[in-house]
Formats: structure tokens, C-alpha cells, sequence
């Protein structure tokens, strides 16, 4: 499960637990579900910022920690204060993983109640498993607690769905190109192209201008609907609604460069889709008795 043989280098423990995983499978997969209590340091999704928004297992969490680190200005300082109040706090932005790690194991060690608390959803572009590899080659178990994340604000302030029958049947999570993807790695425009995803773009607020003028380059419909939203779910929440070819200028007018999500395709305006299977002919089918295929059919039940 874990190890103790540590050398105290991330990268290592990094190797050595993918190592291990490739081997076999955790025990603690088939032993837990997501949400129940576990041993170890919880890695938190602590949503995208309305306190209303926490888990009510995070919510009890952090009630209880002693310790919780989280993720700078992305993590509502209101969620804090209402959860948070008897703990200390460290704000893990501008902390490597050599001062982050011995910083929680060493709590942890000492009998204090340790959080990691990350935005939205730690699992999406949070660096967590880095962390908790490291935490656990260190002998120090972790677990994920999920959270919503911001993609799931955007699309429940648009009042929309992100897949819509007929409209868009898959979601893409997604950011652009820069620091960390080179252009090959950057799909957006393969998505945009594919004409029936919605793509969510995370870490993309700065390069707005930069991503439409790609699409349009790449000759994409300049009046496919985007929508950035910032802070969703924040006091001060901000919607921008245009187009490839306008949305761009308007968040720029706005002075936007970082913490919204950019939202492409036909679902930001929930219009022209088709009643889905599972109120319609479907359920008919299933209800008639005449076949249990029908009625346990996945992706009518799913919709
Ligand atoms: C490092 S990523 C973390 C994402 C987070 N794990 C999640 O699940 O939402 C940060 C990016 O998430 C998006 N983001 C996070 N919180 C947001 C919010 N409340 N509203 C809009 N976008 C948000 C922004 O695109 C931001 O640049």
C-alpha cells in the first residue's frame, strides 16, 4: 500500500508508485468508495467557490482539520472562514513539492488532522497525484474526496446543459496551448471541428484572444456560441456571452485574464435540441413490460 523506504526525492516516489501501480491494483480501490471515511489526508474538491457548493464530506473534513492546506485565491476565502475557522491554513501557491510534502507528512505524523484542499475538483487539472505518490512513498496514505468542478458552475449558471440531445454528445475538458501543452498538444480546435462536443477550457482566461484567432484560422464558424464565465459561483460572477468571432473583444473589455471558464459550442445556448429517448419512446418501451433489454437500456437510463 505504501512505503517507507524514502529517499525524499517527489520525482522518485512519483516513479516508484506508478511502478508499483502498474504491478497491481491498490487494495484501498476495491476496500472504499468514493465519500466514505478513510485513513490518511484527504485531497479535497472544494468547488468552485461558493461555500454552498463544498461536499458535505468535505464540509465535515474540514471542520475537523487541524491543517489544511489549499490552493491560494481559487479556493473562496468566505469557505475558509466558514469551515476553516480553527485551523491552521497554508496556501500552497508558490510551495514546491519539497517544502508542500514533509509540511503535511510531518502534521500528519504528529497526530494533526491534514487537508489538502484543492478547487473545483481535484482530479482536473490539480496536480494532486503527484502529491499524494509522494505522501504515500513517504508512508503517509491519501484519498480523494471529489469535488464539483467549475465546468458544472458554468454550465448550471448558463442554465445549460453540456451534453444536449442532438446538440452535443460529448464534453471535452480541456486547456490551451502555452507553458505546459505545445501547440501539438493543444485539440481544442480538433473538438470545436468535431462539431457535437462542448469544450470546457480551464486555465485558458489570458489566451481568449489567442484561441479564437486560432479557430478562425482554422476556419471554424465564427458564430459558434462561447460563453466565459468568471468566478462562477462567486459573489462577484460574471457572465460574457458572444461568439468565436466576437468573444474575444469582450473579454478583453471586461479585463479577464485568469480564473473563468470558456465554454464553446451549441450548448452554451441550450437551443435546438431533441427531447432525449429516456422521456420519450423509451420509456414507453420499458414501461409496456414487454422487454426488461428495453427498460435497463444504458444510455436511455443515463440521459
Ligand atoms: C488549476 S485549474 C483548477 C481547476 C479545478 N480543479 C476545477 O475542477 O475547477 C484553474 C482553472 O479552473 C478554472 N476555474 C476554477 N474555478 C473557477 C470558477 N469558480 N469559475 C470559472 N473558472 C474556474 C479556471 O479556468 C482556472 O484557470
Amino acid at each position: 500500500m505504501t512505503d517507507t523506504n524514502t529517499n525524499g526525492d517527489p520525482q522518485e516516489a512519483i516513479d516508484a508508485q506508478g511502478e508499483r501501480r502498474r504491478e497491481e491494483l491498490d487494495d484501498r480501490i476495491f476496500d472504499h468508495n468514493a465519500g466514505d471515511e478513510q485513513e490518511g489526508i484527504p485531497f479535497v474538491g472544494a468547488g468552485p467557490g461558493n461555500p454552498r457548493l463544498l461536499t458535505v464530506a468535505g464540509k465535515e473534513l474540514l471542520e475537523e482539520a487541524d491543517l489544511v492546506v489549499h490552493a491560494g485565491s481559487l479556493v473562496n476565502s468566505e469557505l475558509l472562514d466558514e469551515y476553516c475557522a480553527h485551523a491552521k491554513l497554508v496556501n500552497s501557491v508558490g510551495k514546491d513539492l519539497e517544502e508542500l510534502i514533509p509540511l503535511m507528512r510531518d502534521a500528519y505524523e504528529d497526530g494533526e488532522n491534514v487537508v489538502r484542499l484543492h478547487s473545483g475538483d481535484p482530479a482536473i487539472y490539480g496536480a494532486a497525484l503527484e502529491q499524494m505518490d509522494a505522501l504515500e512513498h513517504e508512508g503517509v496514505p491519501t484519498y480523494f474526496v471529489p469535488g464539483v468542478t467549475s465546468a458544472f458552475a458554468a454550465s448550471a449558471t448558463l442554465r445549460t446543459q453540456l451534453t444536449l440531445n442532438e446538440v452535443s454528445n460529448h464534453v471535452a475538458f480541456t486547456r490551451p496551448q502555452g507553458k505546459t501543452l505545445t501547440p501539438e498538444e493543444d485539440h481544442i480546435s480538433d473538438f470545436v471541428g468535431m462539431g457535437d462536443v462542448t469544450s470546457c477550457i480551464y486555465l485558458g482566461t489570458h489566451a481568449v484572444r489567442d484561441t479564437m484567432d486560432r479557430l478562425l484560422e482554422d476556419d471554424h464558424d465564427p458564430d459558434t456560441p462561447v460563453a466565459v464565465i468568471y468566478h462562477a459561483s462567486w459573489p462577484d460572477e460574471d457572465v460574457i456571452v458572444g461568439s468565436i468571432g466576437t468573444i474575444a473583444d469582450k473579454v478583453e473589455e471586461a479585463g479577464y485574464r485568469a480564473s473563468a471558464m470558456v465554454v464553446i459550442g451549441d450548448a452554451v445556448t441550450g437551443a435546438g435540441y431533441e427531447r432525449s429517448f429516456l422521456y420519450g419512446d423509451w420509456a414507453n418501451r420499458g414501461s409496456s413490460g414487454n422487454s426488461a433489454e428495453n427498460a435497463s437500456e444504458p444510455e436511455a437510463s443515463d440521459d
